[in-house]
């Protein structure tokens, strides 16, 4: 029997260069994806998969992201007076149970390794979820969840992969694939941002992860690679052997929202999966993909 996975880490301590002027005095996981800040798609996918704890690894200049999960007293008792049930509504999923949200900053931006060894204390030996917000993922079943049933399966860590153009595999993770049966993928090795020549394929990670607290001991080190930084395929690339580690192609599509194609073909997409927007924004992608 595995141990129940419950805890879920997000880094968020990132700049948001890619989005200036609008990060200068606000998170990038606070931007909104149609109505809702990228970190909210990321909690409700985290408790659609039955996680129950939050670690969030902030940074200077994050502090909102904690307030976004804070009761907001003043606003919920204007609108309990004033009967707005649908905005109370839309409100829920942004507060947290007392003690289930924990934040510690990185003093200093040395990598997703080192973000994620910050949260040692908050996992002990527990296994855990890592889900990175700017990867946002359109799924019928949570990404996480997924991870989370390959996890209960195997005994051993999970990421979710997707093949990606020879071209991009040094934006990436990329596994060295063992045996493939079309779904999850035997790890044999993990290189962290491989030029496209050096890459062993073009499977890579996207930002979803369920690892055994194993990770820590070579995290620990603090080893730099790819970037000068500490990087976590590293830490994982230690455990290949010591563990089951596999990767999952996932069902779902993802959107890489770290980048503006990305992250405006999410807007598009999201709006056409809502009722109440879908026929508006047809009408309109109509008319303008029809003028140029
Ligand atoms: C990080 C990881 C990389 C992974 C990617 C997924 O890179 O280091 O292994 O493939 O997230 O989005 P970053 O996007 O932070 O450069």
């Amino acid at each position: 029997m595995t141990k129940p996975l419950k805890k879920a880490v997000l880094p968020v301590a990132g700049l948001g260069t890619r989005f200036l002027p609008a990060t200068k005095a606000m998170p990038k996981e606070m931007l909104p994806v149609v109505d809702k800040p990228l970190i909210q798609y990321a909690i409700d996918e985290a408790r659609a998969a039955g996680i129950e704890e939050f670690c969030l690894i902030t940074g200077r200049g994050k502090d909102s992201l904690i307030d976004y999960f804070d009761v907001a007293f003043e606003l919920e008792v204007t609108l309990r007076e004033r009967n707005k049930k649908d905005c109370l509504e839309a409100l829920a999923p942004s507060s947290i149970e007392a003690g289930s949200l924990a934040a510690v900053r990185q003093q200093e931006p040395l990598g997703l390794g080192h973000a994620i060894w910050c949260a040692r204390s908050f996992i002990g030996d527990d296994p855990f979820a890592i889900i990175l917000p700017d990867d946002l993922v359109r799924a019928d079943r949570p990404c996480i969840g997924q991870l989370i049933e390959a996890y209960n399966q195997t005994g051993g860590s999970v990421v979710a992969v997707e093949e990606v153009p020879r071209e991009h595999t040094n934006r990436y993770g990329v596994l060295n694939p063992g045996k493939d049966d079309g779904k999850m993928v035997e790890i044999r090795g993990l290189v962290e941002k491989p030029k496209p020549e050096d890459a062993p394929s073009n499977l890579s990670i996207i930002g979803r992860y369920v690892l055994t607290a194993d990770v820590m001991k070579h995290l620990s080190k603090l080893e730099k690679g790819a970037g000068g930084e500490v990087q976590l395929t590293d830490a994982m690339a230690k455990m290949v052997g010591e563990i089951p580690f596999h990767g999952l192609r996932y069902e779902g599509r993802r959107f890489d929202c770290g980048n503006k194609i990305g992250f405006l073909e999410a807007q598009i997409a999201f709006a056409l999966d809502r009722p109440d927007l879908a026929d508006d924004v047809r009408g309109f992608l109509k008319n303008y993909t029809g003028a140029v």
